[in-house]
């Protein structure tokens, strides 16, 4: 019978049974449905619904379900509760009898599933911080390694200035900081119980409240038992955290994707993560890249799904609520797994360094140099950029790189050039010179990879 039953004269439609049930989704909430009530029956305890013994032994059966199905889905899998709430009790009462149903004194599936929720998405959270740290480190390796293999940097796919495959490197670790950071604010804000809620109003049971929620791990307890019951902003907000960061990880799949290119031919992928095709022979593809760029389209559909759940539901507990599990399970999971994928790719590539500076010298990348040259020998910088743009065309036409022309050329466009232009345009000058912090130069590449290890130690602790 289900929990409900007592009000009700008919059984329910198998059809409308199925339809009403969460279970196959829910069942992932075992752990935190359990830590929940375990702390609940401590408050029971305290306000003497329960004897010290009967707390013990719903505490203990508690732990004893928990340990006997928790690798072991396909059981729970297999009942037909409506869901893993009423699973608990079924199978809790089946085992102390009447003893058990006293749990559910003074709580309600709705501050209980609010709870769960959040103890679940604090538990994920921990995997993704660890997921976000590893692929950090598969950066920090590359970027210590490659701190001398130049490639060219890009603006609008154009050749745009030389940098360093280090420095790329760098740019995606400061982008994940900023995911990880986001992930601690998250938590921190959703760091609050909602057990003691009841269904709306609050709980007529003379609790301590914050006491419950540091039995959980909570840093307080929230203050509003409507709002708290209500309140699903913590998913939307773990899911924009996520959706931040996929954008993060399509970016980054579609620049090797690009670097992985016969075009670019910048990195090699291991046989080990690519595939091949059914038909042309020579094809090895970066389908993994491909994947992750295309999962980001999943979870953005997490976050807009849940979005449109919640617009314009009214206060409180909504029956549409059971549905947002699917997009924060959905969301979430795909998130971690994209992220440990990334990892794997980094760990399996290697440079075509060679290539890459070949590639640097040839995109006319340190025109923007030459015209600081003239600018170093007092011509504005407007004139410059001209007369560099004009030198660019007679390189061209020419055939060569800028550092090929002839002096006499070059003091064709303008006089004030002389021989110590050669050295102004080497790629190594062009890197050296932006030494301003956060510039490409060997010096700030040091700077920048120091406080990375600095970080990545003590979050590895
Ligand atoms: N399975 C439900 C959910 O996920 C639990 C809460 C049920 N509450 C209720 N008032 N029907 O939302």
């Amino acid at each position: 019978m289900s929990l409900w039953g007592g009000r009700f004269r008919k059984v329910s439609d198998i059809q409308f049974k199925k339809f009403n049930n969460s279970l196959s989704v829910d069942y992932r909430l075992i752990k935190d449905d359990i830590k929940s009530s375990i702390a609940w029956s401590k408050i029971l305890l305290d306000i003497k619904i329960l004897t010290n013994n009967e707390q013990k032994l719903i505490e203990k059966t508690l732990k004893w379900i928990l340990k006997k199905y928790i690798y072991d889905f396909n059981k729970i899998l297999s009942s037909d509760s409506e869901d893993i709430h009423s699973w608990i009790e079924s199978i809790l009462v089946n085992k102390i009898g009447e003893l058990g149903k006293k749990l559910y004194t003074g709580r309600s599936r709705n501050d209980q599933i609010a709870t769960n929720l959040k103890l679940w998405c604090k538990r994920k959270s921990t995997c993704i911080l660890k997921a976000i740290v590893k692929l950090q480190r598969s950066f920090f390796n590359h970027a210590s390694l490659q701190q001398n293999t130049i490639i060219p940097g890009y603006t609008h796919l154009q050749r745009a200035q030389p940098i360093t495959f280090s420095y790329w490197c760098l740019a995606y670790i400061e982008m994940f900081e900023r995911d990880r950071l986001r992930i601690l604010d998250v938590i921190n804000r959703l760091d609050f119980s909602p057990l003691g809620s009841g269904a709306i109003a609050g709980t007529s049971w003379n609790i301590d409240r914050k006491k419950l929620a540091k039995l959980m791990g909570f840093s307080d307890c929230t203050t509003n038992a409507l709002d708290s019951v209500s309140d699903r902003d913590f998913i939307l907000d773990i899911l924009s955290a996520a959706s931040i960061s996929m954008m993060h990880l399509s970016r980054f799949s579609e620049d090797l994707i690009f670097y992985n290119s016969g075009e670019a031919n910048f990195i090699e992928l291991s046989d080990a993560i690519t595939s091949g095709s059914s038909l042309m022979p020579q094809k090895k593809n970066p389908d993994i890249l491909e994947l992750i760029r295309g999962k980001c389209s999943g979870v953005y559909g997490s976050l807009i799904s849940m979005f449109t759940l919640l617009k314009g539901l009214p206060l409180s507990y909504n029956k549409d609520f059971q549905e947002d599990k699917k997009y924060l399970f959905q969301g979430l999971d795909i998130w971690e797994e994209c992220l440990n994928m990334s990892s794997l790719v980094l760990n399996n590539m290697k440079l075509n360094d060679i290539h890459c500076k070949k590639t640097a010298q040839e995109g006319y990348s340190n025109a923007t140099e030459l015209a600081d040259y003239l600018v170093s020998k007092g011509i504005s910088f407007r004139d410059a950029h001209h007369i560099s743009g004009n030198i660019v065309i007679e390189a061209i036409s020419q055939k060569k790189y800028l550092e090929e022309l002839n002096l006499l050329v070059l003091k064709k466009y303008c006089s004030v050039i002389e021989k110590d232009i050669y050295q102004y345009l080497t790629l190594e000058s062009c890197l050296e010179k932006k030494n301003a912090i956060g510039g490409v130069s060997k010096k700030q590449t040091k700077i920048a990879l120091h406080n990375v290890e600095n970080r990545l130690l003590l979050l590895e602790k």
